[in-house]
C-alpha cells in the first residue's frame, strides 16, 4: 500500500509539472484528490489493514495529500497571475491617445416644446391619452362626424384635408380633435386628458403655415366644468409656459365642436405687438381655439349633456415654440438646417 501511494504521489507530481493552465490544475486535483479520486480509493482500504499500519500508512496519505495540494495550489497561483497579467496586457488602454469625436444629437424643438407643454398639464392634474387613442392616419368618422361638423363644412373639402387611397374615408388627420371622441367613447367622467400629435393640412406654405405641423389638444369633461375653469386653466398654462409679463388676449370665436369658442393670442414676440411679416402686420399670433364641448358632441358619445359639461382647446406647438425662441418662420423647424437645431 505505501508503494501504491508513492506511486500515486509521482504520478500526480508528474501530471502537476506537466500542467499548463490553470484547467490543467483543476483536472488534476479531481483526478487524485476528489471524492472519487485516487487517493480517497486508497484511503477506503485503510480500515482492513492491521492498526499498527493504520497509523503509520494513515500518516503517509495525510502528508501525501498535504503536499499534493501544497503543490496544486502553487501551481494554481502561477497560472492565475500569468493568465491576470496577459489579461491586463491585452486590454490595456491608453489614455494619453485623443478621443474620437462624436457629434452630440439634440432634441428637435418641436419634440421638447411638445414635452415641456405637456408636463405643465399633467401638473394641473391632464394625463397623456394613449397613442392608439389619437392616430395620425383617421377616418372621417372622428376627425369630422363625431365632431359636428356639418357634411359640407369646408374643411372637409380636399384643398383642405389629405384624403388617403385607401379607404373613401381615410384621411391624415387635419387636427388633434378627433382624440377628443377617442378619449370619450366607452368611458364615463371625469375625463381629463391631453393628446399631442402631428397633423396634416392641404396649404398654401409660408412663414406661418406648413402643411403639416404639431397640436395638443386638451379635454375635460366632468359635473359642473364651466367657461371659467376654461380660462383658469388656460391662463394659468400661459403664465406658466411664457411668464406673467406676456400680453395675451381671449377672443371669441367659432368651432363646431365647442359652444362657446374662444381663440387666444399672444402678442407677437418678434415685433412686440407693432407688426411684422410673422404676425402678418396684426401684432397678434393665434396659438389655440378653445370651448365648451358641444352638447352634440357628448351626445353623440353617449355621455348626458345634463349631467356632464366640459371644455376643450387645441394648440398649435409651433406657434408656441416660434413665440418663445423668437423664431420667424415655421419652416425653420422643417428642413433640418443644423446651425437652426444645433441652437436648442
Ligand atoms: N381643432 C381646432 C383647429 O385645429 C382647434 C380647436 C378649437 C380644438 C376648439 C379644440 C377646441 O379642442 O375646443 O383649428
Amino acid at each position: 500500500m505505501k508503494t501504491q501511494l508513492e506511486n500515486i504521489y509521482k504520478n500526480a507530481a508528474q501530471d502537476i509539472e506537466k500542467a499548463s493552465s490553470i484547467t490543467d490544475v483543476e483536472e488534476i486535483r479531481v483526478k487524485y484528490l476528489s471524492r472519487k479520486g485516487e487517493f480517497n480509493e486508497i484511503k477506503k482500504g485503510l480500515k482492513d489493514l492491521p492498526d499498527e499500519d493504520k497509523r503509520t500508512i494513515g500518516q503517509l496519505a495525510n502528508e501525501i495529500t498535504q503536499k499534493l495540494e501544497l503543490a496544486l495550489k502553487n501551481k494554481y497561483d502561477e497560472f492565475y497571475i500569468k493568465e491576470l497579467n496577459e489579461k491586463l496586457q491585452s486590454e490595456q488602454l491608453d489614455v494619453t491617445l485623443p478621443g474620437k469625436y462624436t457629434p452630440m444629437g439634440h432634441i428637435h424643438p418641436i419634440t421638447s416644446t411638445t414635452d415641456e407643454i405637456v408636463s405643465i398639464f399633467q401638473n394641473l392634474g391632464f394625463s397623456v391619452i394613449p397613442d392608439n387613442l389619437s392616430p395620425e392616419v383617421e377616418t372621417e368618422y372622428y376627425n369630422f362626424d363625431m365632431l359636428n361638423v356639418p357634411k359640407d363644412h369646408p374643411a372637409r373639402d380636399v384643398q383642405d384635408t389629405f384624403y388617403t387611397k385607401k379607404a373613401p374615408n381615410v384621411l391624415l388627420r387635419s387636427q388633434t380633435s378627433g382624440a377628443q371622441i377617442h378619449a370619450m367613447e366607452g368611458k364615463n367622467p371625469p375625463i381629463r386628458v391631453v393628446a399631442p400629435g402631428r397633423v396634416y393640412r392641404n396649404e398654401n406654405i409660408n412663414a406661418r403655415k406648413n402643411n403639416f405641423f404639431h397640436q395638443i389638444e386638451g379635454l375635460y369633461v366632468d359635473k359642473d366644468i364651466t367657461f371659467g375653469d376654461l380660462k383658469g386653466v388656460l391662463n394659468e398654462f400661459i403664465r406658466i409656459y411664457f411668464g406673467a409679463s406676456r400680453p395675451t388676449r381671449f377672443r371669441n370665436s367659432f368651432f363646431p365642436f365647442t359652444e362657446p369658442s374662444a381663440e387666444v393670442d399672444v402678442q407677437c414676440i418678434m415685433c412686440q405687438g407693432k407688426g411684422c411679416k410673422t404676425c402678418s402686420g396684426t401684432g397678434w399670433l393665434e396659438v389655440l381655439g378653445c370651448g365648451m364641448v358641444d352638447p352634440n358632441v357628448l351626445q353623440g358619445v353617449g355621455i348626458n349633456p345634463d349631467v356632464y359639461t366640459g371644455f376643450a382647446f387645441g394648440m398649435g406647438v409651433e406657434r408656441l415654440a416660434m413665440l418663445k425662441y423668437a423664431i420667424d418662420d415655421i419652416r425653420l423647424f422643417f428642413n433640418d438646417d443644423i446651425r437652426f437645431l444645433e441652437q436648442f
